[in-house]
């Protein structure tokens, strides 16, 4: 059966830094975040804004009403959950109004949430050839001020429906997948940042890359040549250069070459967004679509997915006929530019706002000028309050 990609959209919040302008705050070259990490913008989650409403906004930029009686199956991927028992795929399926016969899931493994989504939804899909499933990725990447991690931060969610027949992309069915325990990075239950061994992260996820592309040629008989490009988890942009290096070190140079020219479509809306945890890989993908000349249907783009901790995957998918027809490259373009450039002084701020954590009451105000569609507009009696324009 044809599974795959049917919808694919995304929303960011409506503000953020400026990278340079952060840069001589810190007294660090510029050109460390713009070309060294590869950031030129980083989007920042006001108190409006939580994984929830991130992701019911990306929800609702591609449902309608044909999705929303089809869906029968919400995965909400998120390390930035807001609740410990309660799923945020809960909350998104009520934003979202989808109809009640559904069920609703959330999955953590770090940034590799929304691709056990993928997974699974593929599984439900081929057991229910008429449902439609919705996979969310959602975060709010935060290392905080000051730290090794800060000009790789952002906040943003994408939404992808899944189903038979698909218009966008049509996903093989076979993948190689690998597990280790290791600690590159990690979030205690206390905090509300990251922890991070940054360099030691970097090798994880190269040296993840490279066994789990090793094991899916030998699984599948394909090799570097079978793609017309390739899209990375991109925690910062510049890791999908190294990415890119690193499966082709052996190769000839133009295979480099020919990966590369991709490469830049492919970071076009990470690198004015940032990290968006485990949306990032599918933002990826989503830029690589929208922004790159369209591809000859028929094209295979590899996926390599990383959660720290550690998960990786590498799987693939084929484009469709006239695929370019169903991305919405206009809009996603508005969500970018019509955001509010922060100083450095409200960045801060910005940041260090926190919800109340001793259960009493906040009503959040109404400060920023376009919140998107759902936001969260307060907190009463312990519970989340939504509201949907
Ligand atoms: N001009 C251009 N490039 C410059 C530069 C300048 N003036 N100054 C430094 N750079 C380059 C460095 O050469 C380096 O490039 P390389 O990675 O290709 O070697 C890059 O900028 C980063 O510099 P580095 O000194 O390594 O930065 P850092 O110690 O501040 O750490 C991260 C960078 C990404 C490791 C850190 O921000 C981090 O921990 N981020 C979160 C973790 C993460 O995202 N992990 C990824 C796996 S999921």
């Amino acid at each position: 059966m044809d599974i795959g990609i049917d919808k694919i959209g995304f929303y960011t919040p409506n503000v953020y830094v400026d990278m340079e302008k952060l840069a001589e705050v810190r007294g660090v070259d510029p050109a460390k975040y713009t070309i060294g990490i590869g950031q030129e913008k980083m989007s920042i989650a006001p108190l409006h804004h939580d994984s929830v409403s991130l992701a019911a906004n990306a929800a609702l930029s591609i449902l309608d009403d044909e999705d929303r009686e089809k869906i029968d199956f919400v995965l909400f991927g998120s390390e930035s959950g807001v609740d410990h028992s309660k799923s945020g795929a809960v909350w998104v399926h009520n934003l979202a109004g989808i109809q009640q016969n559904a069920r609703c899931v959330e999955l953590k493994q770090a940034c590799y949430g929304a691709t056990a989504g993928i997974k699974m939804a593929m599984g439900h899909i081929a057991l229910n050839p008429d449902s439609k499933v919705l996979v969310l990725g959602a975060d709010i990447a935060k290392y905080g001020l000051n730290t090794g991690g800060e000009p790789t931060q952002g906040a943003g969610a994408v939404a992808m429906v899944l189903s038979q027949n698909p218009r966008i992309l049509s996903l093989d069915n076979d993948s190689a997948s690998m597990t280790k325990d290791i600690s590159d990075f990690w979030r205690p239950l206390y905090s509300d940042y990251a922890f991070v061994d940054g360099k030691f992260s970097n090798e994880a996820y190269l040296g993840f890359l490279k066994e789990v592309f090793d094991n899916y040629k030998e699984k599948t008989g394909r090799n570097l040549s079978d793609f017309e490009a390739m899209c990375f988890h991109l925690p910062y942009t510049k890791m999908g250069k190294k990415a890119i290096l690193a499966l082709t070190e052996d190769l000839d140079e133009s295979e480099t070459k020919r990966l590369m020219d991709s490469y830049h479509d492919s970071i076009y809306y990470n690198k004015q967004v940032g990290n968006v945890y485990t949306g990032s890989l599918y933002l990826s993908l989503l830029s690589l679509l929208e922004q790159a000349p369209e591809f000859k249907a028929g094209s295979r783009i590899g996926l390599f997915s990383y959660g720290s901790g550690a998960v990786g995957e590498f799987f693939s998918g084929i484009v469709k006929p006239d695929y370019k027809k169903y991305l919405n490259k206009d809009a996603h373009e508005s969500v970018l530019d019509d955001r509010r450039e922060l100083s450095i002084e409200e960045y801060e701020a910005t940041l260090e706002k926190a919800l109340p954590k001793d259960g009493s009451d906040i009503a959040i105000d109404d400060e920023q000028v376009n919140l998107g569609k759902a936001y969260l507009s307060g907190i009463k009696e312990n519970v989340r309050l939504y509201s949907v324009k």
